[in-house]
């Protein structure tokens, strides 16, 4: 019988990047201090990507709001339903990587999202974090479509999907409530038919990244 959460829970990498050592693991109750003062401190930086939500920035990042959104996200993942990681840097929490609404059957498709701390913006973090993720969700979890949704504005997701390999697919028009208003994103999207020996090795190959063990 299929497992009932395949691919669940993983830890993926560790990857060097410029900006350190990556390793994607499941988000954990005792991240909430360090996620919430990235999110205080990163608000500009992250609001103006993320879908819209009742209450204001502070109240929904302050350390006590990670206890409702951990044990959702947990709660999801008990049920194959989501992929829930915390990105980390040399060790220290450094972001989030989830792979959400996990559809099988003849699906077999999810979403991915992520951000990352503006500290190592340009260190190729999110980089390989979609690629380590990718690899992951068309192997182990048993994926075959993944799709990126991403305001056209925001050019450093476009170019992180784009160095991984993943397709631009076409325009969905006022699709997402963001900073109160239906914005248009961009679909980029990637099946498991073209990931070839894996996005990771890809990213190695073409020198972005490395495995510890060349260092
Ligand atoms: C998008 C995000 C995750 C990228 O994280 P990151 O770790 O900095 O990404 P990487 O370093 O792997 O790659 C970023 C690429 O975009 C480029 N970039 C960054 N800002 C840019 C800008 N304003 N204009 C053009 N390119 C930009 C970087 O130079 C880099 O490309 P390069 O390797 O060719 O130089 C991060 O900026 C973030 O968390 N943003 C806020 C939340 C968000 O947008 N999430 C995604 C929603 S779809």
């Amino acid at each position: 019988m299929e497992p009932r959460r395949p691919g669940w829970p993983a830890v993926l990498g560790p990857l060097v990047v410029p900006a350190g050592v990556v390793l994607l693991r499941p988000v954990r109750l005792r991240d909430a201090q360090h996620w919430s003062r990235i999110r205080l401190r990163d608000r500009e930086y992250l609001e103006r990507w993320e879908p819209t939500q009742a209450g204001d920035w502070a109240e929904r990042n302050a350390a006590w709001a990670w206890l409702s959104q951990w044990s959702t996200l947990r709660r999801l993942a008990k049920h194959g339903q989501c992929l829930p990681f915390a990105i980390t840097v040399d060790g220290g929490f450094a972001g989030q990587l989830t792979i959400g609404n996990i559809v099988r059957a003849a699906l077999r498709s999810a979403w991915i999202g992520y951000w990352v701390s503006s500290t190592l913006a340009g260190g190729g973090v999110a980089t390989a974090a979609v690629a380590l993720a990718t690899d992951h969700a068309f192997g182990q979890a048993g994926l075959h479509r993944l799709e990126a949704t991403v305001r056209p504005e925001n050019t450093a997701s476009l170019r992180v999907l784009d160095k991984v390999g993943y397709r631009k697919e076409g325009l969905f028009l006022r699709y997402l409530d963001v900073q109160g208003a239906w914005r248009d994103h961009l679909c980029y999207a990637i099946t498991a038919e073209e990931v070839g020996d894996g996005l990771v090795t890809r990213l190695v190959d073409s020198g972005r990244a490395t495995l510890p063990e060349q260092r």
